[in-house]
């Protein structure tokens, strides 16, 4: 039965096949054609809407093929060796067949194993949608000492009628009895698109830019790190003097949903859809690499950007694990040739991102490792804040980061990545909804802009299939140990709303100029604190400065010539009309990132030896080198005796006491000082 169904639609797409080579003759040769002949045959195959042809005929590949786009892939290592979207190939043929389209894993220190698969299966064959996996089985008896992680990988790929792209997902497991591995930092599926044609990159509204080529990159100069790039003789002299770093296009996971590059001559554009966040690590936060110069476009799946080694994956030897990446979906559109493909493309693919959220979770992947909707549960409920020194009453948890992730501390997620979270965002009034969430135990988490801290929900969670969790009236009491004295900045998570100066005029990147909201992104911006600061760091008096002007947005550590580095201490000078006594003051401390980073208190004593407080040596995130304004989220409530207080001037010292390099320190989210609680809450607040 099932054969015989695959002979007709066989049968039906060599008759279309036939047609398309009937057409071409009256056109001459496919390599002739005009771009005006590729417009028509644009036109004319979708409304064919001819099933999904599965071509094995030759040995060492495999071909999916549903009319509009084709997708060969070598056999059986599973690389995606070819696209071709309406006659046109997408990939770059110039490269090897594994460095088109490919899934890899680093480990072991940089290793990279690119996941060549052993076993081609086809999953299933039908007119309306094809499956086939690519499975590379892990060898036990290879033991200890190889460049193949441990790790078993079943590469899924489907096409369907009519659509405009595939899509991929990957089956990673470890078995019990299985090596351990130390490091695994990452994991990703990139492409590599045809030089030649894509030239214009776009990741959302406002960034989006005509980009320079791998070759101009290559005539460039290297800057301090090697991803940063002086174009000093690109092809298109408009590019000269710019910089190009890939780490300038990187974003935050939740908003990391469809990016990808458009052919301007053709009209013709290549997207990386994810629909959904939850196999992605370490929370919604968590930025990384979206697509960069190649022309690349990535799909990243593990990384340690912009967190460090903490997200590293580790496991113990017989330690077992199973997890599904993807599916994305990898969209290719066209327009008619004009003045506005760019914008028409865009928009249609932001279109059809939207389209494949709705359809979020598939339920027509056949992996039973994957859940369709039916086979999840969901949670919804209301969190509320009890801060008094806010609100005498109850008030809502307005926008609240809600997410459920594997059972742990508060602020947890920050660093989880082996399992699934799933975030959403609450409404005004602290309204949330969690839905399709995979069975497993996990814990509920929030953070709610505007307030400091974590909330964890004390029970755990437990998802079983269809399962409608109600969690009422939830309440978050923030870290909060008396009024308010001062703050400085907002506890949004990110140092944005501090001083970011003004860029190099020699080292910009033209996208982030004119006002950027992003403009935190530009190259080198570390460098301007020994300009802005020639002699003595930075100095803040409450309630004279403001922080948008007045607070640098990282505390790097300072040049003294010869390329030495070291750290700095920042003032905090603010003035108390009564200090009450006895009883303890409060200094709310939230870091948005910290690399290498030590961050010593000291209370009116700059020179006392023993700081009062020290966060020793935290973070690895790299968020100052990566343009990143965050990487992970500290907090640090720090109690302040009043004896070591007075009345009138007094003085906080922040010290980054580490130094040795240009990327050390740390970005703040938020300080706040906080009286103690019995104090009168009528204290003059200045
Ligand atoms: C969840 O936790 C319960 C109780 O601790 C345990 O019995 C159950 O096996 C766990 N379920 C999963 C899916 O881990
Ligand atoms: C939840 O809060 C609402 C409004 O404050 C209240 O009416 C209701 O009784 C509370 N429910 C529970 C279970 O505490
Ligand atoms: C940038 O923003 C400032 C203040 O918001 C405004 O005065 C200025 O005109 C803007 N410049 C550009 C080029 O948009
Ligand atoms: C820098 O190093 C050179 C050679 O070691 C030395 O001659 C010079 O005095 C140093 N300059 C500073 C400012 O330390
Ligand atoms: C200091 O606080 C005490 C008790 O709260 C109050 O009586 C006194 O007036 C305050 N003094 C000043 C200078 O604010
Ligand atoms: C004040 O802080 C110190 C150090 O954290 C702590 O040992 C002490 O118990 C606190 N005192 C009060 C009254 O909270
Ligand atoms: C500041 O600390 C130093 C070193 O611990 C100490 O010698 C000095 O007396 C302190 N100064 C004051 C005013 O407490």
């Amino acid at each position: 039965m099932e054969k015989m169904r695959k002979w007709g639609w066989l049968l039906g797409s060599l008759a279309s096949m036939l047609l398309l080579v009937l057409f071409l003759a009256g056109h001459g040769t496919y390599d002739e054609t005009t771009s005006q002949v590729r417009r028509s045959l644009r036109s004319i195959i979708p409304r064919r809407q001819q099933g999904v042809n599965l071509l094995t005929r030759d040995p060492k590949r495999v071909v999916l093929d549903n009319g509009i786009v084709k997708v060969i892939f070598s056999n059986p290592g599973g690389y995606v060796i070819g696209i071709q979207y309406r006659g046109l190939d997408i990939l770059e043929m110039g490269n090897e067949e594994n460095n088109r389209g490919y899934w890899d894993v680093v480990w072991k220190k940089n290793i990279t194993d690119k996941l060549e698969a052993t076993k081609f299966r086809v999953i299933t064959a039908r007119p309306d949608q094809a499956e086939i996996s690519f499975l590379r089985t892990y060898d036990v008896s290879l033991g200890n000492g190889t460049n193949t992680i441990p790790l078993t990988v079943d590469k899924r790929y489907i096409l369907q009628r009519g659509g405009s792209g595939f899509y991929a997902y990957g089956i990673f497991e470890r078995l019990d009895g299985w090596p351990a591995v130390q490091d695994m930092d990452q994991i990703r599926m990139v492409y590599k698109l045809e030089q030649a044609k894509f030239h214009y990159m776009a990741l959302s509204d406002t960034r989006q830019r005509s980009m320079p080529t791998a070759a101009d990159r290559g005539r460039g100069q290297k800057l301090a790190y090697k991803e940063a790039c002086l174009l000093t003789n690109p092809s298109n002299p408009d590019f000269r003097g710019e910089v190009d770093d890939k780490y300038q296009y990187s974003i935050e996971d939740k908003d990391n949903k469809v990016h990808g590059w458009i052919s301007t001559d053709e009209s013709v554009g290549f997207w990386m859809i994810t629909p959904s966040d939850e196999f992605r690590t370490g929370g919604p936060f968590k930025q990384d690499l979206t697509s960069h110069v190649g022309p690349t476009t990535l799909s990243m799946f593990v990384s340690t950007h912009y967190a460090g080694k903490e997200l590293q994956i580790k496991f113990e030897e017989g330690e077992a694990w199973k997890k599904v990446f993807g599916p994305v979906f990898v969209y290719l559109n066209s327009a008619p040739i004009s003045k506005n493909s760019i914008r028409i493309l865009w928009n249609d693919a932001k279109k059809q991102m939207l389209k494949e959220v709705k359809n979020w979770p598939y339920n027509f992947t056949q992996s039973e490792d994957f859940p369709s909707s039916h086979q999840r549960g969901s949670v919804l409920g209301q969190l509320l804040i009890h801060d008094r020194y806010i609100n005498e009453s109850l008030f809502p948890a307005s926008s609240a980061h809600v997410g459920l992730a594997a059972p742990g501390e508060g602020g947890s997620w920050q660093r989880e990545n082996k399992g699934y979270q799933f975030w959403n965002q609450a409404n005004e009034e602290g309204r949330f909804i969690i839905k399709n969430v995979r069975p497993g135990n996990y814990s509920f988490y929030a953070w709610v802009p505007g307030i400091v801290g974590d909330y964890k929900y004390e029970a755990d969670i437990t998802i079983t299939p269809g399962s409608n969790i109600k969690l009422d009236n939830l309440t978050y009491e923030p870290p909060r140990n008396g009024p308010t004295l001062w703050e400085i900045g907002i506890p949004d998570r990110t140092a944005a709303e501090f001083y970011v100066p003004d860029p190099y005029p020699t080292l910009l990147n033209n996208l982030y100029t004119q006002n950027h909201s992003e403009n935190f992104r530009q190259y080198g911006l570390w460098a301007r604190y020994g300009e802005r600061y020639p002699h003595n760091d930075l100095v803040y008096t409450v309630a004279i400065n403001n922080y948008h002007d007045d607070w640098f947005y990282a505390q790097v550590t300072r040049n003294t010539g010869n390329e030495t580095y070291v750290g700095t201490t920042w003032q905090i000078l603010f003035e108390l009309h009564n200090v009450t006594n006895p009883g303890n003051y409060t200094l709310q401390l939230a870091l948005a990132s910290a690399n290498n980073a030590e961050l010593q208190v000291r209370i009116n004593n700059k020179s006392d030896e023993q700081p009062h407080f020290s966060s020793k040596l935290i973070g690895g995130d790299n968020a100052i080198a990566r343009h990143g304004i965050h990487g992970l989220y500290w907090l640090f409530s720090v109690e302040i005796p009043s004896s070591l207080l007075k009345e009138g001037i007094n003085t906080v010292y922040l010290t980054q006491a580490r130094g040795g390099e240009t990327f050390q320190g740390v970005m703040y989210d938020y300080i706040r000082l906080e009286a103690p609680s019995s104090h009168t809450d009528s204290q003059v607040v200045i």
